[in-house]
């Protein structure tokens, strides 16, 4: 697999923004929680010395250790995630299959994807899926037996089924990227319940379109509800089965020149035609992007094409083997100038929303401990010049006493020898006499 080893030995890439951001904030909080960890076995210490620290601010470090590893644990499990939504037969799980660069969502012609498939990495190179509410992983050894396996559940089109694929396969994959693919927006009536449970926490979210017809109401009525509940969904919009277009008659190649001209010139028409209704959808009725930034997000692709050049890659050959009509290399670029642009969005979105309210929270749990520890500081430092001034006191008086001593000790020494003196003095008296 040549063309998959060299990209995932790429680490310009943009996603590493967020694997660097990722790993960066995970030793941040290993150190915070060293420390608070230290900190707490000092406080208790102190607390069996002397009455410093008292029970609550005992119980309130201890707390910290439980909510630094509580941040610890989200840490590990944040991730990048990109959600995929569009009508029917759009493309949405081949789109997903060719970003993954090998056929492992089932897709096909009518109602394929009937329920929420999460893709995400495993560890150990296990592919595995696994059903909403239940931990019981079930062992996928290739793509058949994964369709027919979600095709024999009955799950509700709402429920969620993750599929673990091994992390090696994928660069996105291994850079923490979960894909989420959904059945089409035009079989359920249970939007607003999708939106809910699968789409709070998404970071980017790209509207599969089939080129090849105009954008729907249930496509647009759907995008209108995800970016009231969430402030400015980042959005992409893929104008898919391009390559259909260029199989169109009209399209076609033409001996005489001027027909050619007025092929290309209706050609480019129905591009800008789309383009121009996908910008204003971001701009004027979703206001989630300027003009500027929604010309970035509209592309003209084709999913099957890209996927099967992919996998032509894979096997050595090279990538337009897999080209199903004319203008396929205009079409592969613009693939992966999607996903590049993608990349950026999604690391750059996800670094924002996930990371930085762990850190905010980092930084407020050490500002609260640092306070604390400056309280303890002042009264371990009023208590040490408390001993210190009871203890000059003390011998202020014990050199007082000394003092006393020595000159109750003088006086007695006078007064013993007056007195010997004295009986010296009688004593050759009464001899004399
Ligand atoms: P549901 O899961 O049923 O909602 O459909 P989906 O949006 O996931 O579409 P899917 O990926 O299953 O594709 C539907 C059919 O369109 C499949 O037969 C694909 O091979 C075909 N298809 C997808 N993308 C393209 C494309 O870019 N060009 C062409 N020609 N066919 C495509
Ligand atoms: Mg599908």
């Amino acid at each position: 697999m040549p063309d998959n080893r060299m990209y995932q030995t790429n680490d310009k890439s943009p996603l590493q923004i967020f694997v660097r951001a990722k790993k960066k904030i995970n030793d941040i909080y290993g150190e915070i929680e060293e420390y608070v960890l230290e900190t707490t076995t000092f406080i208790n210490a102190l607390h069996a010395d002397a009455e410093i620290v008292d029970k609550a601010e005992r119980e309130l470090f201890e707390s910290y250790v439980f909510k630094v590893a509580a941040i610890r644990e989200v840490l590990q499990r944040d991730h990048m995630k990109v959600a995929f939504f569009g009508r029917t037969s759009n493309g949405k799980s081949s789109v997903i299959n060719a970003m993954l660069r090998e056929k492992i969502l089932p897709s096909g012609i009518g109602h394929t994807t009937n329920c929420f498939c999460q893709v995400e990495g495993s560890d150990g190179g296990e592919a595995y899926l696994m059903k909403e509410g239940s931990d019981e992983k079930l062992n996928v050894v290739n793509i058949k037996q994964l369709a027919n396996a979600l095709c024999q559940e009955k799950l509700s089109e709402s429920s969620l089924v993750r599929i673990f694929w091994p992390r090696e396969r994928c660069s996105l994959l291994r850079d923490d990227v979960v894909f989420v693919d959904s059945p089409g927006v035009d079989v359920s009536a249970n939007l607003d319940d999708w939106i809910d449970n699968h789409c709070l926490n998404a970071d980017v979210f790209v509207l599969v379109l089939n080129a090849e017809s105009t954008m729907t109401r249930a496509e647009k009525q759907f995008f209108h509800t995800v970016s009231q509940k969430l402030s400015k969904p980042n959005i992409f919009i893929l104008n898919n089965r391009w390559d259909a277009s260029a199989n169109e008659p009209e399209f076609q190649e033409s001996s005489t020149l001027w027909v050619a001209t007025c092929a290309i010139d209706s050609f480019q028409q129905v591009k800008s035609q789309h383009t121009e209704r996908c910008i204003d959808f971001l701009t004027k009725e979703l206001k989630v992007s300027n003009e500027k930034e929604a010309a970035e997000r509209v592309f003209f692709v084709s999913a099957r094409e890209t996927l099967q050049a992919r996998i032509e890659e894979s096997k050595g050959n090279p990538p337009h083997l897999g080209a199903i009509a004319d203008g396929f290399q205009i079409r592969y670029f613009e693939f992966q100038d999607f996903e590049r642009k993608f990349e950026e969005c999604i690391s750059q979105s996800a670094v924002k929303t996930k990371f930085q309210q762990h850190s905010s929270r980092g930084k407020s749990v050490s500002g609260d401990m640092r306070s604390m520890l400056d309280n303890i500081y002042e009264r371990i430092t009023i208590f040490r010049n408390l001993k210190q001034d009871q203890k000059n006191l003390l011998t202020e008086r014990i050199q007082g006493t000394e003092t006393q001593m020595m000159q109750v000790t003088r006086e007695m020494k006078m007064k013993i020898h007056n007195m010997v003196e004295e009986v010296e003095e009688k004593v050759s008296k009464a001899l004399n006499e």
